[in-house]
Order: structure tokens, then sequence, then C-alpha cells
């Protein structure tokens, strides 16, 4: 398998007011094309920071991440958004998708910005819409769909680019547990179809279980400074 994500040794403090609260230490891992990996801990330990900061939202204090041998440090702010428009794909735990935008049009929305090409964008949008089981619902606005099928439609436009990553911030935590499994079914059929690679933030142990490895982060002894 070949490497696609290294991270390595990254801190990361919030300064707030004279305050400063570190939540990273020096947290180093890798991940290999196709591999999907789960992060759990409990609220507050630094999940959504990590997160973050492998989706290039955020820059560590130090440390250094490589997505498919480019490092994050040697972006400018504008190549950041096309690379993360290009190489990354997100799914929050609420669906953020825009309300006056169609479920196709939301899934083509990003392939459009990034591409330019309408006709080809919706198209990769109508498969994928059916992939998620949404074949049907194209023209419905995401206030007619149930929570799980707004997921769905948010899982399918963090995919219509191809990105090398999918980042998933509890993907189900606002779904209840049958819900939450369907949306992930897809996910994992996607996966095989797609050679998805992903990392998922998760309280779920039963999502957890069904990724190939699972960091456990734990509270920093004394994170205050
Ligand atoms: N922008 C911010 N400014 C200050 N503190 C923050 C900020 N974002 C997160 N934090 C703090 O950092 C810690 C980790 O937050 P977060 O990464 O959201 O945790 P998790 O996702 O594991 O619940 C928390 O104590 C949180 O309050
Ligand atoms: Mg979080």
């Amino acid at each position: 398998m070949s490497k696609l994500l290294k991270v390595d040794s990254i801190s990361k403090s919030y300064k707030t007011g004279n305050k400063v609260l570190k939540v990273l230490e020096n947290i180093s891992f890798d991940l290999n094309k196709g591999e999907f990996l789960a992060i759990t801990g409990v609220s507050g330990v630094g999940k959504s920071t990590l997160l973050n900061l492998v989706g290039l939202l955020d820059k560590p204090d130090s440390g250094e991440i490589e997505l498919g041998n480019v490092k994050y440090s040697s972006l400018t702010e504008d190549q950041k958004s096309t690379f993360r428009n290009k190489h990354l794909g997100f799914v929050f735990q609420f669906h953020h998708l825009l309300p006056e935008f169609t479920v196709i049009e939301n899934i083509a929305m990003p392939f459009v910005i990034g591409n330019g090409d309408f006709d080809k964008g919706f198209k990769k949008a109508e498969m994928l819409a059916k992939a998620v089981g949404l074949g049907e619902r194209l023209e419905h606005f995401p206030t007619m769909l149930s929570g799980g099928e707004q997921q769905r439609v948010a899982v399918a436009r963090a995919i219509v680019n191809n990105p090398d990553l999918l980042l998933m911030d509890e993907p189900t935590g606002n779904l209840d547990p049958k819900t939450g499994k369907m949306v992930m079914d897809y996910v994992f059929q996607l996966r095989n179809t797609y050679n998805l690679s992903c990392i998922i933030v998760t309280h779920n142990i039963e999502i957890a279980k069904r990724c190939d490895k699972i960091f456990s982060m734990e509270t920093l002894e004394c994170n205050y400074v």
C-alpha cells in the first residue's frame, strides 16, 4: 500500500487572552491509500482540532502534515483553498447543505467550482446521488429530506471531486443509531467503488470497529500553560 498522509509531530495550542490551552502535543500518524482511520476520544480532547489541521482549515504551531507528497507548510493561502477543493472532502456533524439549492445542485457544487463544467458536474452528481440511494430526490431541497438523507447528500458532495482523503467529523452524531448506520453503510459501499481513504471522528464504537485503525486520543495531563 502506498502512503497517502503523513502527520509528523504536530502540536497545537489556542491562545485566549493571556491563557494558552495546549490541545495537541507531538501527534504523529500515517495513513495509506484506501485506509480508514477512526479517531475517538472524549469531548474536548482535540479531535476536531486535529481534523481541521489535516483538512487545511487551520495551521499547527509546529510539525508538518504531508498529503500525497505535498507539504502543507509549502502552500500559500490561495493554494490551500484550491488544494482543499481538489484533494479533500469534508462531512461534518451538521450537513451544511445550501438550503436554496437542490440535492443535485448541492452535490455538483464543489465540482462546478473546481472545474467549471456544469454538464460533467451534474452527471457526476446524479451518479453519486444514486449511489447514496437518492436518485429519486434530485430536485428536492434539503429541508424536504430527513436527517439521514441530508447527511447522505453531504457524503455525495464530499466525494464529487474524487478527493484523496475524506474527513468526517462525527458524521452520525446528530442521527439515531439506525439512521447513522445506514449513512455509514453507504460510505463503506463507496469505499470499495472509489477506493476512498478516510478519517472518521466518531463516538460510535461500531463505526470505529469497521475502520482499519483506531486512534484513541487522550487528554493531556496538563493542558493549561
Ligand atoms: N478556536 C478555539 N479557540 C480556543 N479554544 C478552542 C478553539 N477550538 C477548540 N478549542 C478548545 O480546544 C479543545 C479541543 O477542542 P476540539 O478539537 O473541538 O475537541 P473535540 O472535537 O475532541 O471535542 C477544547 O477544550 C476546546 O474548547
Ligand atoms: Mg469535535
